[in-house]
């Protein structure tokens, strides 16, 4: 059963394949219209969601299909009165694909385990692979190629959406340079970068993790930032987060390192004046909205991959 579990799950093809999939429903929406009809998909979410819960719901519904929100805290599982494995074994019973945005991914690891159908990961602690699949298509459609750009990451990288930068970069071809304090509660996490490195090796993808910033940006054709203030951070860390990151900030001074050309982008939520200030995110050079948008695009591509590969993996028609 193939999942998107992290994006080192999925091969360069495939990811490649997902990027010309989500173009083409993206240039042509209606023909995608009954796509999926009559599937259902489960979104467990133990955090909260903008982005995530409204694409992925649009998502279902502009495919002819239905999307149902599901919140851990009003649940047996939540609760604590049923295990990831019952809820995996009894939701795979109902509905066609699920995804979950939970504190743990090594729950989401058992959830996928138990379950019989396909499990999207919609953010862990560990890796964020839809939003990284939705920045891949905004930078595809922005410089027309991925391969041989550099993308600089500034900021808190001890991250999900780093660590899915670090595979989906290298996993593409482009170059990647991590611009973070030298310390391991900052910095990626080395099982990661390994990964991302192996995988480099066999599409020129280059890797770098340096504590200068400026020499992060320098020639970039991206300027990624994420929040400081993940959803799992504590709001007991704000004031030693923004005392470590500042240095960190992606501010106009810092974008003048990159190219003329760099594009500016951030996941969001973002805070003005902390990881990144007002004039670059709502300047020229920010696509923040185009990557928000793409959400939407690349989502649709990933329900249709996976519950295509399920039907043929189980020769299954849908549950009726
Ligand atoms: N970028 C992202 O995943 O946003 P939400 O937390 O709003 O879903
Ligand atoms: N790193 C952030 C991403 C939010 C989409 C978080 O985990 O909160």
């Amino acid at each position: 059963m193939l999942h998107l579990l992290t994006l080192a799950d999925w091969t360069a093809p495939q990811v490649e394949a997902a990027l010309k999939l989500a173009q083409a429903i993206k240039t042509d929406p209606a023909a995608y219209a009954t796509t999926l009809q009559r599937r259902t998909l489960l979104m467990i979410f133990e955090k909260p969601s903008l982005r995530t819960r409204l694409s992925f719901e649009t998502g279902m519904t502009q495919m002819g299909g239905h999307a149902i929100y599901y919140d851990t805290r009003t649940s047996p599982l939540g609760s604590g009165k049923e295990s990831l494995a019952d809820t995996a074994q009894t939701f795979s019973r109902y509905v066609d694909i699920a995804m979950a945005r939970l504190f743990k991914h090594s729950d989401l690891e058992e959830l996928a385990g138990y379950a019989t159908i396909p499990v999207i990961n919609a953010l862990t602690e560990k890796a964020h692979p839809c939003q990284i699949l939705a920045d891949l298509l905004t930078i595809k459609e922005k410089k027309g190629t991925l391969k041989g750009l550099k993308l600089a990451y500034l900021g808190d990288s001890n991250n999900n959406v780093t660590h899915s930068l670090l595979v989906g970069c290298a996993l593409t071809g482009m170059h990647i340079a991590v611009g973070c304090p030298d310390a391991a509660a900052y910095a990626p996490q080395p099982e990661v970068v390994e990964r991302a490195q192996h995988i480099a090796g066999s599409t020129g993808a280059t890797i770098e993790i340096t504590a200068a910033a400026k020499r992060a940006a320098t020639e970039a054709d991206i300027v990624y930032t994420d929040s400081w203030m993940s959803y799992h951070v504590p709001s007991s860390e704000l004031d030693e987060r923004v005392a470590r990151l500042m240095p960190y900030q992606v501010n106009e001074e810092l974008m003048q390192c990159a190219k003329p050309a760099a594009i500016f982008m951030n996941c969001l939520p973002a805070l003005r004046g902390y990881e990144q200030t007002a004039a670059v995110i709502d300047g020229p050079q920010s696509v923040v909205f185009d990557q928000a948008e793409n959400r939407l695009h690349a989502q649709k591509a990933v329900l249709v991959t996976l519950l295509q590969q399920a039907d043929r993996h189980a020769g299954a028609t849908p549950h009726g």
